[in-house]
């Protein structure tokens, strides 16, 4: 029997496992890249490992989350990024360079080459046929350190594409018909693998535009075919050579197949507050548009881009919108600037931002008060445009353009003639912003500004965990309400200390002090708790103040395998019913929990945990691989890695 494409990239790096779907495997790691936000503790985890130099083919620290320079603290935080990356022999991507996916994809990434990031979108570089995953910054620091990836063997969903989208209909309205099909949780636990004569019609952007937004769907990665498409988008990028064509075999077998006919998809839109609320745009024309804002690591291409001055050329943006643009790179903005397309996006009377994550990511741009904003970015969770009443839709570049101009959200079909934007025969090429390291960084210094402190210590698990339930939460909690985000908590990123005390801020403001107090205690979760993105500050933050173990009724792939890096406890209840019977903590302490014998516990596959307050006694399960659970007694990954 043939393989899929997941398949042969995933066996031609197997350390260890059956490729049983479901079962533990590790994972050779190639290419390694972290963002700021998520560096500054993957390079303290990596200094605390104590390898002089990585062991990847690759590594590349990128900064583009929090580039605003108000205070002190992002500053040093890159200056230590930057002299991090000399000792320990990575390339560092400069602030103003870009964000990191999209310089991944111009600059290094690799066809079946494997790519482990600290950031939850890493699965962009599957538009080129890369195996990209999200992760920790302590798995990153690990892989970086040359130890394998561990994870579960994924499923294997083939998504066929069929026919060729209808003019102003995009990419971006392929992956939120995915997600109106599958749903946030519909990928959890597996890689999307696309095929079909539609992948013929996609450029490399557009085919990272889909890989990018399967993170939203909960999917451990999303890969396309590496073609001829992808030859050319490499030549095109000076980088011809790294090419390999790589398909899966025409028996291979696949899990699940979807098939999707590219004629019948119509624009897209999701509305607030998920990215799989998704209607088409046309049931919500009409409606009064406040902000528009184009970038993010999804959709800040220079195809992108080059479409929305294309549709703003001679135009002037409504009175009532304030259209932000961000370019995804320095590459993107330069070649714009070249061609005159720039003028064409600045004379309609956009707001242009610096190549960074920004609005993405809550940094600058907060809509007004209760505004409707329409995003081509990725995610539109309450409260991540740093307005909390504010209503993010997301959409394509051409439903955004059109939007911008009209003042209301518009069906780019309206608009008239359809636009055509060739992918270039040459980038402009020019690295100046990327710092390689020096042959040898034994001589360089680390230098750490007074916002770097060091890691919060992970005990071994003890005997008896006892405590109060101080928080309950519902469904889909994301890392934004576990550790907001935004342009006043990102400064604080290496300061755990600081940064806990805006743990679940929005949610209940009294569960630092709480927690402190109380010495830690239980956290109670909903379905899918944790997801979003990948910072592992979700769950530093909890271990800095005490928490032991979370239960929930079931867990986000990344956020639970921080946990578990991190020594806290993610357990699921055997029977959902139970999660009822837990008394709500608010303002003042719920439920006392104890689990008696936790470390014997974790040999047998379910564990009793008695509501002491209650009086009553319930089950859950743990799921832990038998590493896992020498992890979780050691207390965190750093531990069991120094015990090694
Ligand atoms: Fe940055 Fe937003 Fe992507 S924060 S990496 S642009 S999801």
């Amino acid at each position: 029997m043939g393989m899929n494409l997941t398949q042969k990239i995933i066996f031609s790096h197997l350390v260890e496992g059956s490729m049983i779907p479901g079962e533990e495997i590790a994972v050779r790691i190639d290419q390694t890249l972290t963002q700021d936000a998520t560096g500054t503790m993957a390079y303290l985890e990596f200094e605390a490992i104590g390898i002089p130099r990585v062991k990847t083919e690759l590594s590349v620290s990128y900064v583009d989350h929090n580039t605003l320079q108000t205070g002190f603290e992002n500053a040093d935080d890159h200056r230590f990024l930057q002299s991090t990356a000399a000792k320990f022999g990575v390339h560092f991507s400069r602030a103003g360079n870009g964000i990191c996916h999209q310089v991944h994809l111009e600059r290094f990434g690799v066809p079946g080459k494997t790519l482990l990031g600290s950031d939850s979108h890493t699965p962009t570089g599957g538009g080129l046929g890369m195996l990209a995953i999200g992760a920790g910054g302590l798995d990153v620091a690990m892989a970086m350190a040359g130890h394998p990836f561990y994870l579960n063997m994924p499923k294997v969903v083939n998504i066929r594409l069929h026919g060729k989208l209808a003019p102003w209909v995009t990419a971006k309205d392929i992956i939120l018909e995915v997600l109106r099909r599958l749903s946030v949780k519909g990928g959890v636990g597996k890689i999307m693998e696309y095929s079909g004569d539609g992948v013929k019609s996609l450029s490399v952007p557009e085919r990272a535009t889909i890989t990018n937004m399967g993170a939203e769907l909960g999917a451990t990665s999303s890969i396309f075919p590496s073609d001829e498409i992808t030859k050319k988008f490499l030549e095109a990028q000076g980088r011809g050579h790294v090419f390999t064509p790589l398909a899966a075999d025409p028996d291979a077998e696949y899990d699940e197949i979807i098939d999707i006919n590219l004629d019948e998809l119509e624009p897209l839109i999701a509305l607030p507050h998920s990215p799989d609320n998704v209607k088409k745009v046309s049931e919500v024309a009409g409606q009064k548009v406040d902000q528009v804002f184009i970038g993010s690591c999804t959709n800040s291409s220079y195809v992108d881009l080059m479409k929305l001055a294309k549709i703003l050329k001679g135009k002037t943006i409504a009175p009532n919108v304030s259209l932000v643009v961000a370019p995804g790179s320095k590459q993107v903005l330069y070649m714009l600037s070249q061609n005159g397309a720039l003028a064409d996006i600045v004379a309609s009377g956009a707001r242009l931002l610096e190549c960074a994550c920004g609005p993405c990511v809550g940094v600058g741009q907060a809509p007004s008060t209760g505004a409707i904003s329409l995003r081509t970015s990725n995610r539109n969770f309450e409260g991540r445009s740093g307005t909390k009443d504010a209503k993010v839709y997301l959409v394509s570049v051409e439903t955004a353009a059109a939007s911008a101009i009209t003042g209301i959200i518009t069906d780019p079909r309206t608009l008239e003639e359809p636009i055509v934007v060739e992918m270039p025969e040459k980038f402009a090429i020019d690295d100046r912003m990327i710092i390689p390291p020096p042959v040898d960084g034994s001589n360089a210094e680390i230098l750490r500004g007074p916002n770097i402190k060091p890691l919060p210590k992970a005990e071994p698990l003890p005997d008896e965990i006892r405590g109060r339930v101080l928080l309950k939460v519902g469904d889909n909690i994301t890392t934004d309400h576990i550790m907001p985000a935004g342009a006043k908590i990102l400064p604080l990123r290496s300061n755990i200390p600081a940064i806990s005390k805006h743990c679940f801020e929005a949610v209940d403001p009294t569960f630092p002090d709480r927690a402190e107090k109380a010495g830690g205690g239980f956290i109670v979760g909903g379905a899918n708790y944790g997801q979003g993105s990948s910072r592992e500050h979700a769950a530093l933050a909890p271990l800095y103040l005490g928490i032991k173990a979370v239960i929930a009724k079931s867990f986000a792939r990344i956020h639970r395998q921080n946990l578990i890096n991190f020594g806290i406890l993610p357990l699921a209840f055997e029977d959902e019913r139970d999660y009822d019977e837990i008394n709500q903590a608010t303002a003042r302490d719920g439920d006392e929990l104890v689990i008696e014998n936790a470390r014997e516990g974790l040999l047998s596959d379910t564990i009793e945990v008695k509501n002491v307050t209650r009086g009553r006694t319930f089950k859950v399960k743990h799921n832990l691989s038998d590493r896992q659970k020498e992890i979780i007694l050691s207390g965190g990954l750093l531990n069991f890695a120094g015990k090694k």
